[in-house]
């Protein structure tokens, strides 16, 4: 089994994947931009061979790198796990006959406005869109979905330049901040919780299914620096409170034409119960999501959706034992860390449900919050138990504070 695999050291997770095919028996051919000695050397036993290329972004150089690199072999899978980087994979599938999801597939999962058309076609609850490319469009498009509303860039991710609009004053600062947006979504503002749908797909069903919280919901998470965003993977996901979301989850999959490989999905839950699609990614979740559901089953997805891709098997126990809660922790102050409060207090109470603790330490300049969720270090703790998990998790949230100068 020869798979090409775009992108196999960066993000960092990236490397696991790669461990993940070799473990299964894949020869992995590695296509990316980090120069062949910047390698990690625990990456390079697991790669059969490795092409650098200079923009890794660069569609057409790549397709065109590739394509002259394999000539005279022959492959078995190109699979890529990053986001900007499936349609890519997607392209090569095509000009090679390889099998897997095709490039018009797989844009049903990078265009956000087409994603929901699909989803929408198939009778299915997603917030009323609309495309937009200029600022008249965008407020006759107002006009006709109502306030409160979100504008968001079609391809967006982060929940960069994202806004909530609650009224026209507002939608016209929103259009002056998102001038460099070219093609952005108009859509209706869903209140409610928000939750993920997470699988490991063979032929477009769930070999694995995950479901995790956002406490506060992303947007909200990514607004105020203050807050510690969580994380809580959901032991039990036949509950009443999840059934109508893993539903919608299943048919999104099926509406979208779903193949092999980790999706991720983003629902609502309103109020009232009726569940509102969000956005789903043919391609894992970022920000440790994968090692949150790895400590939920005692399970090694890296490896197993590796196993999914290659053989079309799923070898791994899926029984659930525990909730995951991450906890992601923001400075008090700019510059470097200088000290963290509350954390030897936080371990002596909690210390044996925490499974990693990843703070950044004294002398550590301080990540930026707007730029990546992960911001200044974790913590990651689980319990068989929903509502200590919660408690917890909300404890490393206001009781551990970590101080920058
Ligand atoms: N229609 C909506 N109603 C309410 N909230 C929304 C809506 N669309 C987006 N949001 C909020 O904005 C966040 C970011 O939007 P979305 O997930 O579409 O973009 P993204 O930038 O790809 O996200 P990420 O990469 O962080 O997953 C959502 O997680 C949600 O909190
Ligand atoms: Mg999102």
């Amino acid at each position: 089994m020869k798979v090409v695999f775009l992108a196999p050291s960066y993000p960092p997770e990236m490397q696991q994947y790669t461990r993940g095919l070799a473990e299964v028996g894949a020869e992995v051919y590695g296509v990316g931009d980090t120069p062949r000695a910047s390698l990690p050397a625990s990456l390079k036993p697991h790669l059969a061979d490795y092409l650098q290329v200079p923009r890794i972004l660069d569609d057409d150089d790549v397709v065109a790198r590739v394509t002259e690199w394999l000539r005279g072999r022959s492959v078995d899978r190109v699979l890529a796990n990053w986001e900007v980087m499936v349609l890519t994979a997607a392209r090569l599938r095509e000009r090679f006959g390889i099998p897997g999801m095709s490039v018009d597939t797989v844009r049903g999962f990078r265009d956000k406005q087409l994603m929901k058309e699909r989803v929408r076609l198939a009778g299915l609850r997603t917030p009323h869109s609309e495309r937009v490319r200029t600022a008249s469009e965008t407020r006759a498009a107002a006009a006709r979905i109502g306030y409160p509303l979100i504008v968001k860039p079609i391809s967006g991710a982060g929940s960069a330049d994202t806004y909530k609009v609650q009224s026209a004053a507002e939608l016209e600062r929103a259009l002056s901040a998102m001038q460099h947006v070219e093609v952005a979504s108009c859509e209706e503002y869903i209140s409610g919780e928000e939750f993920t749908f997470d699988t490991v797909c063979i032929g477009g069903k769930p070999a694995f299914m995950n479901v995790a919280q956002y406490l506060p919901p992303p947007l909200v998470a990514r607004s105020e620096e203050w807050i510690s965003p969580i994380i809580i993977t959901v032991r039990d996901l036949l509950q009443p409170k999840l059934v109508a979301g893993v539903a919608l989850g299943k048919q999104v999959l099926g509406a979208l034409g779903m193949g092999d490989g980790f999706t991720h999905m983003e629902w609502f839950r309103k109020p009232d119960g009726e569940v509102v699609f969000g956005e789903i990614g043919c391609r894992p979740g970022g920000a440790h999501l994968v090692d949150q559901m790895n400590y939920t089953c005692d399970i090694d997805l890296f490896r197993e959706w590796a196993r999914a891709v290659c053989w079309g098997k799923f070898e791994a126990p899926t029984t659930r034992k525990y909730n995951a809660a991450i906890i992601f922790k923001r400075a008090r102050g700019q510059g470097r860390i200088t000290r963290i409060e509350g954390l030897r207090a936080f371990m002596r109470a909690y210390g044996d449900h925490v499974v990693e603790e990843r703070l950044l330490r004294p002398g550590t300049p301080r990540r930026n919050w707007k730029h990546t969720l992960i911001s200044d270090g974790h913590i990651l703790l689980r319990h068989p138990d929903w509502q200590k998990t919660y408690e917890m998790a909300q404890a490393a949230a206001t009781e551990v504070t970590l101080y920058a100068e």
